[in-house]
């Protein structure tokens, strides 16, 4: 931050009122990883259709090309766990975003199906890299009364991202530039690597490295307040007494093998409603309704605002009702929504008025997924996971999300093919309703506990979804 706009300000506010300012300023610079996260998921979807004409392939190497970006951040998300602990988080954020420019230039030059599969893989790498570090540095920085907003804060910037890449599109689609589409995000991307620069290092990381005194300095800036610094100093102090077992621990504890699992199982609920595919696909959903490619790609950026604005609801709810009746709330409504969606395609969309209805069913569907499992499966997944254990576990569902979203993302068109337009949205919408039995079963409610006692009753054997309480 520029020290003479500090200086100033310092002239009239409290030490704690520009720490919290400089901690806020550094925890929004941190969550546009969500932002980048976004752009990536959405940019490809109105690409498609122009890139499929253009290069003259099926809808097999479609799929690849949308898939391959999983693939990367799949393995980007496994090696970040070592490399952000190595190098720690500032700077494998910064690999982070020189990756995403260079994969979002090989995407906009690629000149064969191949190059550009490449392309959305080093996409893929950057975006598995901050998908893991930037949630992990939030935790680290923002101070414990904002740190539950921060999560909700990324996933916001991911649902805009998702629809300032829609926009986008929509606006290149017009010339049917998706070179275009593919390499514009290049220039967010330098943004952000410029922003990520100015990050200090997370306090932890310096701890972990035994850098405690430039540690100080830097919470001395975060938190404004000599004592709650020398408090926090003492609690990381405490907290990194107790190693990062990881894999030993996975290996030995039982207790801890349920954590991962419940983590694993999150990420795979959320990524078998469906979301994606409607986010991938959407205008190729909207065609086979029957639109023309610009109402497609208008009804697409309608797709992605609804998602923005969903996600208000889950931030305004979630500590007031709890995780588990939003949950239960969204899977219900995105079974309705895509059931609906399906039947309509069943039954053969032949009026205007069949057109909108059906239209509105899948924006309901997309409004469910924003509410809930969107925001709610990152909060849990950071809130289950026992503190020796946490960059392990939280690794292993940040990967699975990436698995489970290129599983998805890479059957769907297959699926359509195979079974029919009517049977894929059945069979998602089937999926949703086992996804209220197992948040039944299996998902704890985490409102209003402490991270500890979840832990203590997570290692006494408690079944999972009596940990919260
Ligand atoms: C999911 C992404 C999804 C996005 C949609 C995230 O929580 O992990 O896979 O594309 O929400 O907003």
């Amino acid at each position: 931050m520029n020290s003479s706009v500090l200086a100033q300000a310092s002239s009239q506010a409290s030490p704690q009122a520009i720490a919290r300012t400089t901690v806020i300023f550094t925890c929004v610079l941190a969550a546009l990883a969500g932002l980048m996260f976004g752009l990536d998921i959405g940019v490809i979807s109105g690409a498609t259709q122009f890139i499929q004409k253009d290069f003259n392939i099926d809808d097999r190497t479609i799929e690849w090309i949308v898939s391959a970006m999983m693939l990367g951040a799949a393995i980007g998300a496994l090696g970040a766990a070592r490399m952000s602990s190595a190098l720690g988080r500032k700077k494998s954020l910064i690999i982070g975003a020189i990756l995403f420019v260079i994969g979002s230039l090989l995407c906009g030059f690629a000149w064969s199906p191949e190059t550009l599969i490449m392309g959305r893989i080093v996409l893929g790498l950057a975006i598995g890299i901050a998908t893991f570090t930037a949630p992990l540095y939030l935790a680290e920085v923002a101070p414990q009364s904002i740190r539950g907003s921060m999560i909700s804060l990324y996933q916001l910037m991911i649902t805009i991202g998702i629809l300032l890449a829609f926009l986008s599109d929509t606006a290149f689609s017009y010339s049917g530039s998706w070179r275009w589409m593919l390499g514009i995000i290049a220039i967010p991307g330098v943004l952000f690597l410029f922003g990520v620069l100015f990050l200090p290092d997370s306090p932890r990381w310096l701890m972990m490295q035994g850098h405690k005194d430039e540690a100080k300095k830097i919470l001395q800036r975060l938190r404004g307040d000599e004592a709650i610094v020398a408090k926090e100093i003492a609690d990381i102090e405490a907290q990194l007494k107790q190693p990062q077992l990881g894999w030993q621990l996975f290996q030995q504890n039982k207790n801890f093998r349920r954590s991962v699992g419940l983590g694993v199982l999150l990420q795979l609920m959320q990524q078998f409603t469906g979301m994606n595919v409607v986010l991938y696909y959407a205008p190729k959903i909207f065609q086979s309704m029957g639109y023309d490619t610009q109402a497609q790609l208008w009804f697409t950026a309608i797709v992605g605002l609804t998602n923005v604005l969903a996600t208000f609801i889950a931030i305004g709810l979630v500590d007031r009702l709890g995780r588990k009746p939003i949950l239960y709330f969204g899977f219900v409504v995105m079974a309705i929504g895509l059931g609906i969606v399906g039947t309509m395609m069943h039954l053969g969309i032949k009026t205007q008025g069949e057109q909108y209805f059906t239209v509105g069913m899948l924006l309901i569907f997309i409004a469910g997924f924003a509410m809930s499992a969107g925001p709610l499966v990152w909060t849990l997944c950071s809130e289950v996971q026992p503190l020796k254990g946490r960059d392990f576990g939280i690794g292993a569902s940040t990967f699975t999300n990436w698995v489970g979203n290129m599983i998805v993302g890479a059957t769907f068109l297959s699926l359509l093919n195979g079974i029919g337009n009517a049977n894929t949205f059945w069979l998602y919408a089937a999926l949703n309703v086992v996804f209220i039995g197992l948040t039944f079963w299996l998902i704890p409610e985490t409102k209003g506990v402490t991270l500890e006692q979840i832990e203590s009753n997570l290692m006494a054997g408690k079944p999972l979804r009596e940990i919260g309480q």
